[in-house]
Order: structure tokens, then sequence, then C-alpha cells
């Protein structure tokens, strides 16, 4: 599949299954466009951080509910779709992912996927986090902030994300560095 056909199957999926959700579609056209400007990548990760920075939330769609965790429904979609095997893993462990499966009782399901290179990984959790849940822009800090306010304490996503807190950080942190100072 051609690159440009990726990115339009990207756009579509996103369209279909956020289309009825505006802001969680304007905060994933965010993430894409944060991750297109990521600086010192090569073209093809580049475009797999796109698609997958487009596409990362479809799995809110009730459509596509499996399991009730986002990322592992979206990337059972993905897989099943055919999309590259890196863009389904970039999905399924996106921002935090490991942690929040941990709590819900759903590593299992969440490993049948392999994990991505963590320098990708960074730059979807820097992008997904600089993104607000409307599409404008956000510090890390506050959209974590803003993530414990929505859910309540005893939600698996707060005290996922309460646990997850400093490794995002860190993932943020790296990803920024990266992009300032290449390896
Ligand atoms: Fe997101």
């Amino acid at each position: 599949m051609s690159a440009s056909d990726l990115t339009a199957w990207g756009l579509r999926l996103a369209a279909t299954h956020l289309g009825s959700m505006p802001a969680r579609l304007n905060h994933s056209l965010s993430a894409a466009r944060h991750v297109q400007i990521a600086r010192k990548l090569a073209e093809a990760s580049r475009r797999h951080l796109m698609v997958a920075a487009l596409v990362h939330d479809i799995g809110y769609d009730p459509a596509l509910r499996r399991t009730g965790m986002h990322a592992i429904d979206g990337a059972v979609h993905l897989r099943a779709l055919g999309l590259p095997a890196r863009i389904v893993s970039l999905v399924a462990f996106h921002t935090g992912a490991e942690y929040e499966a941990d709590e819900r009782g759903l590593a299992h399901e969440l490993n049948a996927f392999d994990r991505p290179r963590q320098e990708l990984l960074d730059r979807l959790i820097l992008a997904d986090l600089t993104s607000s849940p409307t599409g404008g822009e956000i510090s890390v800090e506050e959209r974590l902030a803003e993530i414990y306010d929505r859910y309540p304490a005893e939600h698996a996503v707060h005290r996922s994300v309460t646990r997850s807190h400093k490794y995002l950080r860190s993932a943020a942190s790296r990803a920024q560095a990266s992009s300032i100072h290449p390896r």
C-alpha cells in the first residue's frame, strides 16, 4: 500500500469511528499534526506514527467495544483490517495502556500484541498528551491534571494514570529531547 493510501485509510477510519464524537476527532487530528512535525524520524516511521495518531482513539466507538478498554478494542479492529503491525502495536500500547490493562485485568489481551519500539511510543505519548480532549494545545502536566479531573478516583483510568504518571512524563520528556537532540 502506498504512503498516501495509508494516510487516507487512517483519516477515513478516524472519521468513521469518531465522526459522532467531534471533540475526540479533533483531538486525534491534533495528535497527528504533532507527530507530523516531529523531527529526525525516518519517513516510514513518521508515516506509521501519523496514522497511529489518527486512529489511536477509535476504540472509543461503541461499535468496536469488546473488552471495554479503548486501546485494545481499537488495536483488535485495526489488526482485523490488516493495518501494518507497527501501527496496531502503537495503538495497543499508547499512553500507558499496559497500566490500564493491568488495572482492568486485561494484561493477557494486551500482550497478544507486540510492544512497539519505545522511541516511537514516546512520540505518540507526547502527541497524545499535548493535544487537549478537544484538539487544542495543552502541556503534559495540564493534560494529566485534566485526566485526573475527568475520571473519578476509583475509575481504572484515574488509577492507572496515577501509577503511570512518572512513566508518561519520562516518555514525553524523551520524545521532546530526541526532537531537539537526535540520537
Ligand atoms: Fe488520545
